[in-house]
C-alpha cells in the first residue's frame, strides 16, 4: 500500500513553469536565441546549470565557464523579479483541495523539486505547512531524470520506493519516479507525458481515493 506522495513544484503544484521559461527567454536574448516552446518541455524539472548547458549546446554558443556563471546568476536574477509577487492566488487549481484529501486519508507529503528557489515559492504561496519533508535542488547533487531527489525523498520520510506516489509535470521528472521504482502520476498532457502511470490535466476535481488506486 501507498504510504506517501511526493510533489514536484514548479508546474505541479505553482505555476512557475511559466517563469522559467520567461526568465530563460529574456537570458537567451545575451547570445540571440530564441528558445521554443517544445524546448522549454525539455528543461522542465532540469537543474539550472544543465538547464543552461542544453540551451548553449542548442544556440551552438560555447561559453567560458566565467560567463556561464554570470548567466546563471542572471537569469536566477530575471526569475527571482518574476516570482517575487506571487501569492496563495498562484497554487494551481485543485492543489489545496488534493492535498487536503490526501492529509486526511493518512499519507505524507513531501516535495522533491529540483529548484534551489523552493522555500521562497512555498513560503510566498502558504503552502509550506503541508510539507512533512523538502528535499530540493539544495539538497541533491545529480539534476532528474536521476532519481536522487525523490529516493531522498522516500528515505527522508521512512518508506520505500514502492510505497511512493510521485506527481510530475516533466518528462524528466517521470522517468525519475519510474527510475526510482515509484508510481508516477504525470500532470498535464497525456502524450508528451506517456511514461507516466497515469496522467491528469490539472488536480481541479480530483478525487484522492480513485486517483491513488494502481
Ligand atoms: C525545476 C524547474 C526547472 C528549473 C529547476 C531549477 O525543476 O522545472 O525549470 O530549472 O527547477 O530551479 P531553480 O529555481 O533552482 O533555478
Ligand atoms: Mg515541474
Amino acid at each position: 500500500t501507498y504510504k506517501a506522495c511526493l510533489f514536484d513544484l514548479d508546474g505541479v503544484l505553482v505555476d512557475t513553469a511559466i517563469y522559467h521559461f520567461q526568465a530563460w527567454k529574456m537570458l537567451g536574448e545575451n547570445f540571440n536565441y530564441q528558445l521554443t516552446e517544445e524546448q522549454n518541455e525539455q528543461l522542465k524539472g532540469v537543474s539550472r546549470v544543465e538547464s543552461l548547458n542544453r540551451i548553449l549546446d542548442w544556440a551552438n554558443y560555447s561559453a567560458t565557464s566565467e560567463q556561464k556563471e554570470a548567466w546563471l546568476i542572471e537569469k536566477n536574477e530575471n526569475y527571482l523579479q518574476l516570482i517575487s509577487t506571487m501569492n496563495p492566488a498562484e497554487i494551481l487549481p485543485g492543489v489545496l483541495d488534493f492535498l487536503g484529501q490526501i492529509k486526511e486519508l493518512g499519507y505524507k507529503i513531501a516535495l522533491g523539486s529540483a529548484s534551489k528557489n523552493s522555500e521562497v515559492i512555498l513560503t510566498k504561496t502558504g503552502l509550506l505547512p503541508w510539507f512533512d519533508l523538502i528535499i530540493d535542488g539544495n539538497k541533491v547533487t545529480k539534476s532528474k531524470p536521476d532519481p536522487e531527489v525523490f529516493l531522498k525523498g522516500a528515505e527522508g520520510l521512512g518508506f520505500k520506493p514502492e510505497e511512493c506516489i510521485v506527481f510530475e509535470d516533466a518528462q524528466a521528472g517521470v522517468e525519475a519516479a519510474k527510475k526510482g521504482g515509484m508510481k508516477a502520476i504525470g500532470i498535464g498532457e497525456a502524450d508528451v507525458l506517456s511514461e507516466a502511470d497515469k496522467v491528469i490535466p490539472t488536480f481541479f476535481g480530483v478525487k484522492a481515493t480513485e486517483l491513488l488506486k494502481f
